[in-house]
């Protein structure tokens, strides 16, 4: 291998400091993650509202280990939570909750409110609810709380480096074309029109996330929406899906992936994932025997027909089993189903993930932070800075700083730092 000396004194460093920041904590180690979206994905921010969107209640939580509501839309966990666990990394809280300061801010932060769509009339009648321009707000306000903690370009680099999840969309339908007969947008916009005014106003939210530092974003699709057992009893028949909304999901599924792929050209680089969120939830819709669910047709707690009238609270009928039902109440699904679907994302194939599962962007991204990382301490080296210790230490666990772990001690006649503090001086005299 022909390395530069001082490529050799920066993989040193490296090395060394991969040995101290093993010490360092999971939440440090673990990029951060960043949640904007709807009552899928909303940890709570809810809680801290005047609204009636809202999980604050039993028997919302109650598999989880306290057994209490969080203001979470599941039994037990979410979809979030479980990517959280996927990056070995605490669950993101609520950007509302009053214990997101100092070291948490590390972990990133959850900014999604229920009842929210694309548009901003979308959930007025759930009165105070974060809509999707104030959750980039919120963004912004956020990476200014973490320059103060950290310094400005370690916190750009901790946003650049972060996983993000955005969940939009399903509300735009539920919660207002078809909210009512006759409601305003309907009769405002024919349904390819109204897609069309939707996919265009989603284009400028996910370029603005762009600007705002995200680098690496989960957008899901809408889920089969005519499939859900509110819809069912509302508007299915004979507890078929209702096709008005699943042609809904059909047509705005498609022209988001493009306009995914659009911005990724645009951008010149893969920043933006497609999830397919429709493709997973209906494989086990479809099949819920499969998947060792009884039924996907009734909520595990609600009432009247499928339990899906109605808000899921303490005098509905509940289940025994929650892993038995796919949908814990008339909307969401519970937490085994969130685990199926988080699982479509790690390792499912491009139908489901494209252009790249979970799992191959936390290889892809880890490699190249790391790559970053050596890059920066060279740098360093020349100039060094006070920033230097701390932000080395910050990716020290990554597969790259192992392999000159590993090579060093090996390979090396004489012991690396005494040879690296040779070339070193050598260079410096240059
Ligand atoms: C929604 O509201 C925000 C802030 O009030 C505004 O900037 C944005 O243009 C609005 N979007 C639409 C589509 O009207
Ligand atoms: C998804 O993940 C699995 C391994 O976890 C991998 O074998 C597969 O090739 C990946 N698929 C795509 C399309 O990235």
């Amino acid at each position: 291998m022909a390395e530069t000396p001082s490529a050799i004194f920066s993989a040193v460093v490296v090395t060394i400091l991969a040995v101290l920041g093993g010490c360092s904590s999971p939440s440090e180690a673990a990029r951060a993650f960043f949640v904007f979206g709807d009552s899928l994905v909303d940890n709570g921010n809810n809680n801290y509202l005047a609204t009636t969107a809202r999980a604050d209640a039993p028997p919302y939580g109650i598999d989880t280990p306290s057994h209490r509501p969080s203001g979470r839309f599941s039994n037990g966990r979410n979809i979030p939570d479980i990517m959280s666990e996927q990056l070995g990394a605490e669950t993101t809280l609520p950007y509302l909750s009053p214990e997101l300061r100092g070291e948490k801010l590390l972990v990133g932060a959850n900014f999604a409110s229920a009842g929210i769509g694309i548009l901003n009339d979308t959930g007025i009648q759930f009165v105070n609810i974060i809509r999707i321009n104030r959750q980039l707000q919120y963004f912004e306000e956020y990476q200014k709380k973490l320059s103060d903690l950290i310094g400005a370009s370690q916190a750009e680099m901790r946003v650049n480096q972060a996983l993000v999840l955005i969940t939009l969309g399903g509300n735009d339908f539920v919660n207002n074309y078809y909210l009512i007969p006759y409601s305003f947008r309907s009769r405002q916009f024919a349904l390819p029109d109204y897609v069309r005014y939707l996919i265009s106003e989603y284009y400028k939210i996910l370029q603005r996330l762009y600007d705002l530092g995200a680098r690496r974003v989960i957008v899901t699709g809408t889920g089969p929406l005519g499939c859900v057992p509110a819809e069912l009893a509302l508007r299915g028949r004979n507890g078929q899906c209702d096709s008005e909304l699943q042609r809904a999901a059909g047509l705005f599924n498609p022209q988001l992936v493009q306009i995914l792929n659009r911005l990724n050209s645009k951008i010149g680089s893969d920043v933006f994932v497609s999830a397919n969120a429709f493709g997973m939830h209906m494989n086990y819709v479809a099949n819920p025997q499969a998947f060792g669910f009884t039924t996907s047709k009734i909520a595990c707690c609600g009432q009247g027909p499928y339990n899906g009238i109605g808000l899921c609270n303490a005098a509905s009928n509940l289940c025994p089993d929650r892993d038995k039902y796919a949908f814990w109440d008339p909307y969401h699904p519970t937490e085994r189903a969130c685990r199926i679907v988080v699982s479509h994302m790690m390792t499912g194939s491009t139908e489901f993930m494209n252009p790249m599962n979970l799992s191959t962007i936390l290889s892809v991204d880890a490699a190249s932070d790391a790559a970053a990382a050596a890059a920066r301490v060279r740098a360093r080296v020349r100039t060094p800075s006070v920033d230097w210790w701390r932000e080395t230490s910050m990716t020290a666990t990554s597969p790259v700083t192992l392999a000159f772990l590993v090579y060093f001690p090996i390979f090396q006649p004489f012991p690396s730092p005494v040879k690296a503090l040779v070339f070193y001086t050598h260079e410096r005299k240059e």
